[in-house]
């Protein structure tokens, strides 16, 4: 769902993409992180994360969101949305364009929560969704 298609394990631990990936570029994206602490262990682990990348040369800005599957629908992918909508207000960003698959209703309920409008479009398989910032 994340990706719109499978991507493989060796693709998705490449050395250059993980560097990317935790080295952002700030004037570009932001990312926030939800973290746990292992009850008995105190070990902290990263359990959410999403992002908002910029578009080229428009004040809008992208969404990429995966929260681990056993803490969905208990609310971080909702939190982490509003505080990253705050956060592009807070830098002068316009709009937020995220894409997303018809089939992924928890993300669209998620959109719709804080205010997204949501449009299928059929001819490309997905759902745009939009706020006005
Ligand atoms: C989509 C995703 C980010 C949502 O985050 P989450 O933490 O699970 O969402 P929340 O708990 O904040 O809220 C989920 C809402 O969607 C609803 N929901 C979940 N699955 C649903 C479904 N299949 N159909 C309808 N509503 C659904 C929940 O009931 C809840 O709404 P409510 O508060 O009105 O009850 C998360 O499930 C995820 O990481 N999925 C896999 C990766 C992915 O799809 N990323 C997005 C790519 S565009």
């Amino acid at each position: 769902m994340r990706y719109f298609s499978p991507l493989t394990l060796s693709a998705r631990i490449a050395h250059e993409r993980l560097i990317r990936m935790c080295f952002i570029d700030y004037d570009r994206e932001m990312a926030l992180v939800v973290d746990r602490e292992d009850p008995a262990t105190g070990a902290l682990a990263i359990v959410a994360v999403g992002r908002l990348i910029k578009l080229y040369a428009k004040p809008e800005a992208e969404y990429a969101g995966l929260i681990g599957d056993q803490f969905q629908g208990h609310g971080p992918g909702t939190e982490v949305l509003r505080r990253l909508v705050r956060a592009a207000r807070d830098e002068g960003l316009r709009r937020i364009v995220p894409e997303t698959l018809p089939e992924n209703r928890g993300m669209q309920r998620v959109f719709e929560k804080l205010g997204f409008r949501l449009r299928r479009r059929f001819s490309e398989g997905i759902v745009l969704a939009d706020i006005e910032l």
